[in-house]
């Protein structure tokens, strides 16, 4: 069956969420990597509509700012105080002129789970069974709170009675409104307008609609959701960490089904922009955030936070906190390393224990094995950085940069006070103040002379340990002579 394109979608999100105990609107809250309403958009966006609107209201300059970067093309209604969702929606359609020829689709924007395809399919059956409304429904184990699917002893569908409008016996039934419908936009404009408010809640009821067409001699219909936990609307702190526990897992199926190993996918977190090649490997207690890349056979973890990094093929990560950095094929980071903003690793390079680097670009080969910080620095090809090295890289006011060149072999225990440069093969002694450049293939010696003062502890420290220890060392020196 060829996709349908609806004319419209409509995205309810103008409820405060007051459930969520929060300063930012519910909708906005994140699960892997993206809002709620980001999330309900981008299932959306997979239909292709026409038009799509969001409906606004609590904290709306907050959710249309939020709107604007991540779907600059949706539009949004402003619903002035929260009337229900049928008045909701009736703002929706007045944004989009009033009335919308063909098939107008209606989600909450608190429904992260939702996917595109069951979307589809909620639009196809509306098509084929030619229905002037079809309802998403799900059988939940719990539908406390939720609308009721009535059905007539033929099995259609009657009517929809919301939780505190219902009877014993219609509280009983445990197929529930998703708050997903397809609508005929024309029917649905005529039905908004009949709506009245005389039920518990003195709202405008969106599930009123299909009662209205139905009695009007419309085909009524409902599309029952394979997976009720898609539906799943969030209302707290609680459902939310849930739909993220679910998104996840969805995430990681998806990754282990291409070709991912995930040794433990209950502490293991992806968000929906992280991308993998075949036989990537993720040890347990991993974040792999943003627009993170793990090429073909990439191994990261255990307990590894990557944001918007990409990690190349075979290279190994551990125990790291990497932010926008770039880690080059078969390259080796950590454990306990920090990798900041522009860091980028060339093949085979090497950044080690106790290592954080900043706007540093490695060559290949390059290693940096201990305790170390390079910040603003350029470094060459085959050079090794001694341990508890320092590129001193501000004076207070400014950051400056430092180059090392190629095949270096820098002592143990530098600094290399920018701005300074290091020639290609050169060398410089250990616990040495690199302040001035070093030419190509020289070494560079930048420290105290060392003298020793014989005799000072037996001088000094008379009686003490150490002067015993001395005293009874140089008896077994002198012994023979
Ligand atoms: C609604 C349905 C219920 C369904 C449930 C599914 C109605 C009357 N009830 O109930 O049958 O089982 O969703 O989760 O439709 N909203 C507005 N403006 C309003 C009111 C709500 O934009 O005036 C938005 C909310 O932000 C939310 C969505 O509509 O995204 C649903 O509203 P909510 O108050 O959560 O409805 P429920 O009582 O859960
Ligand atoms: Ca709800």
């Amino acid at each position: 069956m060829s996709a349908i394109r609806p004319a419209a979608v409509v995205v309810l999100a103008a409820g405060e969420g007051t459930r969520m105990k929060s300063a930012t609107p519910k909708v906005l809250h994140e699960i892997c990597g993206r809002s709620l309403v980001g999330h309900v958009l981008a299932a959306a966006r997979e239909l292709k509509p026409e038009q799509l609107v969001v409906v606004v209201g609590h904290a709306r300059e907050k959710v249309s700012e939020h709107l604007g970067s991540v779907d600059p093309n949706a539009r949004t209604a402003v619903q002035e105080t929260q009337n229900g969702t049928g008045h909701a929606v009736r703002m929706g359609l007045e944004e989009l002129g009033g009335n919308v020829e063909g098939t107008v689709v209606v989600v909450c924007g608190d429904t992260p789970l939702l996917r595109g395809r069951t979307l589809q399919a909620l639009a196809e059956t509306h098509r084929a069974d030619g229905n002037a409304v079809t309802v998403l429904t799900a059988e939940v184990p719990d539908a406390t709170g939720y609308g009721r699917i009535v059905r007539d002893d033929s099995g259609a569908v009657t009517a929809i009675v919301e939780h505190k409008d219902a009877s014993e016996t219609q509280r009983a039934i445990r197929e529930i409104n998703s708050g997903v419908f397809a609508f005929d936009g024309r029917l649905l404009a005529d039905a908004l307008g009949k709506v009245r408010t005389d039920n518990s809640q003195g709202e405008e009821y969106l599930t009123d609609v299909l009662g209205i067409l139905r009695e009007a001699g419309h085909r009524v219909g409902a599309s029952v959701a394979g997976d009720h936990r898609e539906i799943a609307g969030i209302n707290n702190r609680v459902q939310l960490a849930e739909a993220r526990r679910t998104l996840n897992e969805r995430l990681l199926e998806s990754a282990m089904l291409a070709g991912v190993t995930v040794v433990d996918p209950a502490s293991t977190w992806i968000d929906v922009t992280v991308t993998f090649e075949q036989d990537a490997l993720v040890h347990p207690g991993t974040q792999l955030l943003g627009a993170t890349h793990l090429a073909e056979g990439a191994e990261v973890g255990p307990n590894c936070r990557l944001t918007d990094t990409q990690v190349g093929a075979g290279a190994r990560v551990v125990n790291t906190v990497a932010d926008r950095a770039q880690v080059g094929p078969e390259a080796s980071v950590g454990p306990f390393a920090y990798l900041r903003p522009g860091t980028r690793l060339g093949r085979k390079s090497k950044v080690g224990t106790y290592v954080e680097t900043k706007n540093a670009s490695l060559g290949e080969g390059t290693k940096v094995p201990h305790l170390s910080y390079v910040g603003d620095a350029t470094i060459g090809e085959f050079s090794n950085i001694g341990a508890a090295s320092v590129f001193v890289n501000y004076d207070g006011q400014d950051k400056h940069h430092t180059t090392v060149g190629s095949h270096c072999r820098t002592g143990s225990d530098n600094m290399f006070v920018a701005p300074v440069t290091i020639g290609d093969g050169a060398y410089t002694a250990a616990g040495s103040v690199i302040t001035k450049d070093v030419p190509p293939g020289s070494l560079a010696v930048a420290r105290g002379q060392q003298r020793n003062i014989e005799g000072w502890v037996a001088r000094k420290r008379p009686g003490s340990a150490a002067a015993k220890a001395a005293e009874a060392a140089s008896g077994q020196g002198g012994g023979e002579g």
